[in-house]
Protein backbone atom coordinates (compact mmCIF):
# COMPACT_ATOMS: atom_id res chain seq x y z
CA UNK A 1 0.00 0.00 0.00
CA UNK A 2 1.41 3.53 -0.82
CA UNK A 3 1.91 5.79 1.83
CA UNK A 4 0.10 9.00 1.49
CA UNK A 5 -0.48 12.00 3.75
CA UNK A 6 -3.34 11.92 6.06
CA UNK A 7 -5.50 15.50 5.69
CA UNK A 8 -6.98 16.21 9.08
CA UNK A 9 -10.57 17.53 8.43
CA UNK A 10 -11.53 20.47 10.86
CA UNK A 11 -15.26 20.30 12.34
CA UNK A 12 -17.03 22.95 9.37
CA UNK A 13 -18.72 22.81 6.35
CA UNK A 14 -15.55 22.87 4.07
CA UNK A 15 -14.44 20.08 6.39
CA UNK A 16 -17.26 17.95 5.47
CA UNK A 17 -17.61 19.13 2.09
CA UNK A 18 -13.82 17.51 1.61
CA UNK A 19 -14.40 13.94 3.70
CA UNK A 20 -17.61 13.52 1.49
CA UNK A 21 -15.77 13.84 -1.68
CA UNK A 22 -12.93 11.38 -0.37
CA UNK A 23 -15.40 8.96 0.18
CA UNK A 24 -17.36 9.69 -2.93
CA UNK A 25 -13.66 8.84 -4.98
CA UNK A 26 -13.55 5.48 -2.59
CA UNK A 27 -10.83 6.61 -0.62
CA UNK A 28 -10.40 6.28 3.49
CA UNK A 29 -12.02 8.41 5.73
CA UNK A 30 -11.60 8.53 9.56
CA UNK A 31 -14.62 10.02 11.45
CA UNK A 32 -15.70 10.64 15.27
CA UNK A 33 -18.03 9.21 16.74
CA UNK A 34 -19.89 9.28 20.43
CA UNK A 35 -17.96 5.46 21.55
CA UNK A 36 -14.76 5.69 19.51
CA UNK A 37 -13.45 6.81 15.85
CA UNK A 38 -14.80 4.78 12.80
CA UNK A 39 -12.50 4.61 9.58
CA UNK A 40 -15.20 4.93 7.00
CA UNK A 41 -15.62 4.03 3.46
CA UNK A 42 -18.39 3.87 1.08
CA UNK A 43 -20.25 0.62 2.01
CA UNK A 44 -21.30 0.29 -1.82
CA UNK A 45 -17.88 0.34 -2.94
CA UNK A 46 -15.62 -3.06 -3.32
CA UNK A 47 -12.34 -1.74 -3.69
CA UNK A 48 -13.19 0.89 -0.97
CA UNK A 49 -13.82 -2.01 1.98
CA UNK A 50 -10.88 -3.85 0.64
CA UNK A 51 -8.68 -1.16 1.73
CA UNK A 52 -9.88 -0.84 5.16
CA UNK A 53 -8.52 -4.27 5.51
CA UNK A 54 -5.89 -3.56 4.17
CA UNK A 55 -5.42 -0.40 5.97
CA UNK A 56 -6.24 -2.00 9.57
CA UNK A 57 -4.89 -5.46 8.82
CA UNK A 58 -7.62 -7.24 9.69
CA UNK A 59 -8.68 -10.71 8.57
CA UNK A 60 -11.00 -10.44 5.79
CA UNK A 61 -13.70 -12.82 7.69
CA UNK A 62 -14.20 -9.85 9.97
CA UNK A 63 -17.17 -8.25 8.74
CA UNK A 64 -17.79 -4.37 9.17
CA UNK A 65 -20.49 -2.32 10.85
CA UNK A 66 -22.93 -0.34 8.13
CA UNK A 67 -23.43 3.34 9.25
CA UNK A 68 -26.47 4.97 8.51
CA UNK A 69 -28.02 8.02 9.24
CA UNK A 70 -31.63 7.25 10.52
CA UNK A 71 -33.19 3.82 11.62
CA UNK A 72 -35.64 4.58 8.69
CA UNK A 73 -32.42 4.07 5.68
CA UNK A 74 -31.42 1.36 7.43
CA UNK A 75 -34.69 -0.54 6.87
CA UNK A 76 -33.64 0.44 3.57
CA UNK A 77 -30.95 -2.65 3.50
CA UNK A 78 -32.24 -4.78 6.10
CA UNK A 79 -34.85 -6.52 7.92
CA UNK A 80 -36.65 -5.90 11.56
CA UNK A 81 -38.74 -8.29 13.68
CA UNK A 82 -40.61 -6.84 16.39
CA UNK A 83 -37.70 -6.37 18.74
CA UNK A 84 -34.80 -5.16 16.81
CA UNK A 85 -37.30 -2.53 15.84
CA UNK A 86 -38.22 -1.68 19.20
CA UNK A 87 -34.46 -1.45 20.09
CA UNK A 88 -34.20 0.80 17.14
CA UNK A 89 -36.69 3.58 18.01
CA UNK A 90 -35.62 3.41 21.89
CA UNK A 91 -31.67 3.56 21.27
CA UNK A 92 -30.98 5.01 18.03
CA UNK A 93 -29.07 7.37 17.24
CA UNK A 94 -27.10 6.04 20.38
CA UNK A 95 -23.95 3.34 21.00
CA UNK A 96 -26.33 0.10 19.58
CA UNK A 97 -25.35 -1.50 17.25
CA UNK A 98 -27.80 -4.19 15.71
CA UNK A 99 -27.06 -7.47 13.94
CA UNK A 100 -30.14 -8.35 11.36
CA UNK A 101 -30.81 -10.13 8.04
CA UNK A 102 -28.85 -8.27 4.81
CA UNK A 103 -31.70 -7.36 2.20
CA UNK A 104 -30.90 -8.68 -0.85
CA UNK A 105 -29.68 -6.24 -3.98
CA UNK A 106 -29.61 -3.33 -1.01
CA UNK A 107 -26.13 -2.29 -2.25
CA UNK A 108 -23.54 -3.35 0.31
CA UNK A 109 -20.83 -4.57 -0.26
CA UNK A 110 -20.50 -8.52 0.47
CA UNK A 111 -16.77 -7.80 1.37
CA UNK A 112 -18.54 -5.63 4.30
CA UNK A 113 -20.24 -8.37 5.59
CA UNK A 114 -17.69 -11.17 5.14
CA UNK A 115 -20.30 -13.30 2.84
CA UNK A 116 -22.93 -13.37 6.07
CA UNK A 117 -26.69 -12.92 5.36
CA UNK A 118 -26.88 -10.76 8.23
CA UNK A 119 -25.42 -7.10 8.58
CA UNK A 120 -24.46 -5.33 11.95
CA UNK A 121 -26.09 -1.29 11.38
CA UNK A 122 -25.57 1.26 13.86
CA UNK A 123 -26.65 5.06 13.76
CA UNK A 124 -24.32 7.20 15.27
CA UNK A 125 -25.37 9.86 17.41
CA UNK A 126 -22.54 12.23 17.26
CA UNK A 127 -23.58 15.33 15.13
CA UNK A 128 -20.02 15.23 12.93
CA UNK A 129 -20.83 11.22 11.69
CA UNK A 130 -24.34 12.68 11.21
CA UNK A 131 -23.27 15.49 9.11
CA UNK A 132 -20.93 13.35 6.93
CA UNK A 133 -23.51 10.27 6.61
CA UNK A 134 -26.24 13.42 5.22
CA UNK A 135 -23.70 15.00 3.01
CA UNK A 136 -22.74 11.13 1.76
CA UNK A 137 -26.37 10.34 1.41
CA UNK A 138 -25.03 6.72 1.39
CA UNK A 139 -24.25 3.69 4.24
CA UNK A 140 -20.70 4.17 5.33
CA UNK A 141 -18.74 1.53 6.58
CA UNK A 142 -16.54 2.02 9.32
CA UNK A 143 -14.73 -0.56 11.70
CA UNK A 144 -12.49 1.45 14.28
CA UNK A 145 -9.63 3.35 13.43
CA UNK A 146 -6.83 1.36 14.62
CA UNK A 147 -4.65 -1.84 13.45
CA UNK A 148 -6.62 -4.99 13.88
CA UNK A 149 -6.26 -6.10 17.32
CA UNK A 150 -5.41 -2.75 18.91
CA UNK A 151 -6.78 -0.29 21.19
CA UNK A 152 -9.77 1.49 19.56
CA UNK A 153 -9.28 5.33 19.08
CA UNK A 154 -10.77 8.29 21.07
CA UNK A 155 -9.43 10.85 19.62
CA UNK A 156 -7.64 12.34 16.34
CA UNK A 157 -3.96 11.91 17.88
CA UNK A 158 -5.06 8.18 18.69
CA UNK A 159 -6.03 7.38 15.04
CA UNK A 160 -2.92 9.26 13.28
CA UNK A 161 -0.34 7.29 15.66
CA UNK A 162 -2.01 4.42 14.34
CA UNK A 163 -3.23 4.41 10.92
CA UNK A 164 -1.27 8.09 9.81
CA UNK A 165 -0.05 7.68 5.97
CA UNK A 166 -2.59 4.55 5.59
CA UNK A 167 -5.95 6.41 5.17
CA UNK A 168 -6.87 9.93 3.11
CA UNK A 169 -7.94 12.16 6.48
CA UNK A 170 -9.35 12.41 9.68
CA UNK A 171 -12.01 14.48 10.97
CA UNK A 172 -11.51 16.31 14.06
CA UNK A 173 -14.04 16.12 16.38
CA UNK A 174 -12.61 16.09 20.13
CA UNK A 175 -12.51 13.01 21.95
CA UNK A 176 -15.47 10.41 22.18
CA UNK A 177 -17.99 10.86 24.91
CA UNK A 178 -18.85 7.43 25.82
CA UNK A 179 -15.79 5.99 24.76
CA UNK A 180 -16.29 1.96 24.24
CA UNK A 181 -17.42 0.84 21.23
CA UNK A 182 -20.88 0.26 20.43
CA UNK A 183 -22.62 -2.60 22.26
CA UNK A 184 -23.56 -5.42 19.66
CA UNK A 185 -27.13 -7.15 19.66
CA UNK A 186 -27.87 -10.33 17.40
CA UNK A 187 -31.81 -11.82 17.26
CA UNK A 188 -30.93 -15.49 15.88
CA UNK A 189 -32.68 -17.26 18.51
CA UNK A 190 -33.55 -14.51 20.40
CA UNK A 191 -32.28 -11.40 21.56
CA UNK A 192 -28.48 -11.86 22.25
CA UNK A 193 -25.66 -9.91 23.31
CA UNK A 194 -22.73 -10.18 20.29
CA UNK A 195 -20.55 -7.63 22.30
CA UNK A 196 -20.80 -5.08 25.87
CA UNK A 197 -20.13 -2.20 24.86
CA UNK A 198 -21.10 1.70 25.49
CA UNK A 199 -25.60 1.00 26.32
CA UNK A 200 -25.57 -1.28 29.43
CA UNK A 201 -27.33 -4.71 28.70
CA UNK A 202 -29.60 -3.81 31.92
CA UNK A 203 -30.90 -1.02 29.91
CA UNK A 204 -31.44 -3.02 27.03
CA UNK A 205 -33.02 -5.52 29.01
CA UNK A 206 -35.38 -3.27 30.63
CA UNK A 207 -36.73 -2.07 26.97
CA UNK A 208 -37.21 -5.53 25.71
CA UNK A 209 -39.22 -6.84 28.88
CA UNK A 210 -36.61 -9.98 29.06
CA UNK A 211 -32.80 -10.71 29.57
CA UNK A 212 -30.77 -10.94 26.81
CA UNK A 213 -29.13 -14.24 26.41
CA UNK A 214 -25.37 -13.83 26.52
CA UNK A 215 -22.27 -14.78 24.26
CA UNK A 216 -21.52 -18.54 24.13
CA UNK A 217 -18.13 -18.67 25.79
CA UNK A 218 -15.18 -16.71 24.75
CA UNK A 219 -13.33 -19.35 22.88
CA UNK A 220 -16.47 -21.40 21.83
CA UNK A 221 -16.77 -20.33 18.12
CA UNK A 222 -16.76 -16.68 17.54
CA UNK A 223 -20.15 -15.46 16.45
CA UNK A 224 -18.49 -11.74 16.39
CA UNK A 225 -14.97 -11.51 15.96
CA UNK A 226 -14.47 -8.55 18.29
CA UNK A 227 -14.99 -11.57 20.49
CA UNK A 228 -11.76 -13.19 19.55
CA UNK A 229 -9.88 -13.56 23.30
CA UNK A 230 -7.07 -11.31 22.61
CA UNK A 231 -8.25 -7.81 21.19
CA UNK A 232 -8.42 -4.36 22.20
CA UNK A 233 -4.23 -4.71 23.49
CA UNK A 234 -1.74 -2.30 24.32
CA UNK A 235 1.95 -3.25 25.01
CA UNK A 236 2.40 -3.59 28.55
CA UNK A 237 1.19 -6.59 30.49
CA UNK A 238 -2.33 -6.29 32.34
CA UNK A 239 -2.86 -7.73 36.03
CA UNK A 240 -6.89 -7.24 36.37
CA UNK A 241 -8.74 -6.48 40.30
CA UNK A 242 -5.86 -5.77 41.88
CA UNK A 243 -6.09 -5.01 45.02
CA UNK A 244 -2.34 -4.24 45.79
CA UNK A 245 0.42 -3.29 43.76
CA UNK A 246 3.32 -5.85 43.20
CA UNK A 247 6.87 -4.50 42.62
CA UNK A 248 7.51 -3.30 38.94
CA UNK A 249 3.68 -2.85 38.20
CA UNK A 250 1.79 0.64 37.47
CA UNK A 251 -1.16 0.95 39.47
CA UNK A 252 -4.75 2.44 37.21
CA UNK A 253 -6.89 2.62 39.80
CA UNK A 254 -11.01 3.46 40.06
CA UNK A 255 -12.05 5.48 42.86
CA UNK A 256 -10.46 7.32 45.68
CA UNK A 257 -7.64 6.05 46.00
CA UNK A 258 -3.62 6.90 45.85
CA UNK A 259 -2.49 5.65 42.31
CA UNK A 260 -0.72 6.11 38.96
CA UNK A 261 -3.47 7.29 37.26
CA UNK A 262 -7.26 7.22 37.94
CA UNK A 263 -10.06 5.73 35.80
CA UNK A 264 -12.29 7.99 38.29
CA UNK A 265 -11.25 8.98 41.31
CA UNK A 266 -14.94 9.66 42.26
CA UNK A 267 -15.75 5.84 41.15
CA UNK A 268 -18.51 7.15 38.14
CA UNK A 269 -18.19 4.24 35.67
CA UNK A 270 -19.14 6.15 32.50
CA UNK A 271 -15.63 8.62 33.32
CA UNK A 272 -13.94 5.49 33.70
CA UNK A 273 -15.11 3.93 30.34
CA UNK A 274 -14.93 7.72 28.65
CA UNK A 275 -11.15 7.34 29.74
CA UNK A 276 -10.33 3.72 29.40
CA UNK A 277 -8.57 3.79 25.84
CA UNK A 278 -6.84 6.67 26.14
CA UNK A 279 -5.04 5.75 30.10
CA UNK A 280 -4.29 2.34 28.54
CA UNK A 281 -2.85 4.56 25.91
CA UNK A 282 -0.88 6.94 28.12
CA UNK A 283 0.71 4.08 30.25
CA UNK A 284 1.79 2.15 27.14
CA UNK A 285 3.54 5.97 25.81
CA UNK A 286 5.58 5.90 29.13
CA UNK A 287 6.60 2.09 28.04
CA UNK A 288 5.69 0.96 31.59
CA UNK A 289 5.56 -2.93 31.42
CA UNK A 290 2.87 -3.79 33.82
CA UNK A 291 -0.38 -2.45 34.44
CA UNK A 292 -2.29 -3.42 37.55
CA UNK A 293 -5.84 -2.56 37.19
CA UNK A 294 -8.01 -2.24 40.65
CA UNK A 295 -11.41 -4.01 40.85
CA UNK A 296 -14.33 -2.18 38.21
CA UNK A 297 -17.80 -3.20 39.53
CA UNK A 298 -19.71 -5.57 36.77
CA UNK A 299 -22.98 -3.59 36.32
CA UNK A 300 -23.74 -1.19 33.89
CA UNK A 301 -21.15 -0.02 31.86
CA UNK A 302 -18.49 -1.34 34.05
CA UNK A 303 -19.49 -4.91 32.42
CA UNK A 304 -18.34 -3.42 29.28
CA UNK A 305 -14.81 -1.94 31.03
CA UNK A 306 -14.13 -5.23 32.29
CA UNK A 307 -14.88 -6.92 29.25
CA UNK A 308 -12.26 -4.78 27.41
CA UNK A 309 -9.88 -5.33 30.04
CA UNK A 310 -9.81 -9.11 30.41
CA UNK A 311 -9.26 -9.47 26.67
CA UNK A 312 -6.52 -6.29 27.22
CA UNK A 313 -5.04 -9.05 29.75
CA UNK A 314 -5.56 -11.93 27.98
CA UNK A 315 -2.49 -14.23 26.41
CA UNK A 316 -1.67 -12.73 23.13
CA UNK A 317 -1.47 -14.90 20.05
O1 LIG B 1 -18.79 1.71 18.32
C1 LIG B 1 -18.57 0.97 17.36
O2 LIG B 1 -19.22 -0.05 17.15
C2 LIG B 1 -17.42 1.39 16.42
C3 LIG B 1 -17.83 2.69 15.74
C4 LIG B 1 -16.81 3.17 14.75
O3 LIG B 1 -19.08 2.54 15.14
N1 LIG B 1 -17.16 0.36 15.45
C5 LIG B 1 -16.58 -0.81 15.78
O4 LIG B 1 -16.33 -1.62 14.71
O5 LIG B 1 -16.29 -1.12 16.93
P1 LIG B 1 -15.38 -2.90 14.76
O6 LIG B 1 -15.20 -3.32 13.36
O7 LIG B 1 -14.15 -2.57 15.51
O8 LIG B 1 -16.23 -3.96 15.50
C6 LIG B 1 -17.37 -4.49 14.83
C7 LIG B 1 -17.76 -5.80 15.42
C8 LIG B 1 -16.77 -6.90 15.15
O9 LIG B 1 -16.58 -7.63 16.33
C9 LIG B 1 -17.48 -7.74 14.10
O10 LIG B 1 -17.10 -9.08 14.16
C10 LIG B 1 -18.94 -7.55 14.49
O11 LIG B 1 -19.00 -6.19 14.83
N2 LIG B 1 -19.86 -7.81 13.35
C11 LIG B 1 -19.96 -7.11 12.21
N3 LIG B 1 -20.88 -7.66 11.39
C12 LIG B 1 -21.38 -8.73 12.02
C13 LIG B 1 -22.35 -9.73 11.70
N4 LIG B 1 -23.01 -9.74 10.55
N5 LIG B 1 -22.59 -10.70 12.61
C14 LIG B 1 -21.94 -10.70 13.80
N6 LIG B 1 -20.99 -9.79 14.16
C15 LIG B 1 -20.72 -8.83 13.29
MG1 LIG C 1 -12.42 -2.64 16.50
Amino acid sequence: MSKQKTEILADNQTGIARAVALLRRGRLVAFPTETVYGLGADAGNDSAVSAIFAAKNRPQFNPLIVHVQSASRARDIARFNTQAQQLADAFWPGPLTLVVPLKPGAGISPLASAGLDTVAIRVPKHPLAQSLLSGFSHPIVAPSANPSGGVSPTTTDHVIAGLGTKIAAVMDGGACAVGLESTIIGFENGPTLLRPGGLPLEVIGQCLGQPLRLPPLANERPNAPGQLASHYAPNALIRLNANSVQPGETLLGFGPMACDLNLSATGDLSEAAANLFSHLRMLDAKNVPRIAVSPIPDHGLGHAINDRLMRAAAPRP
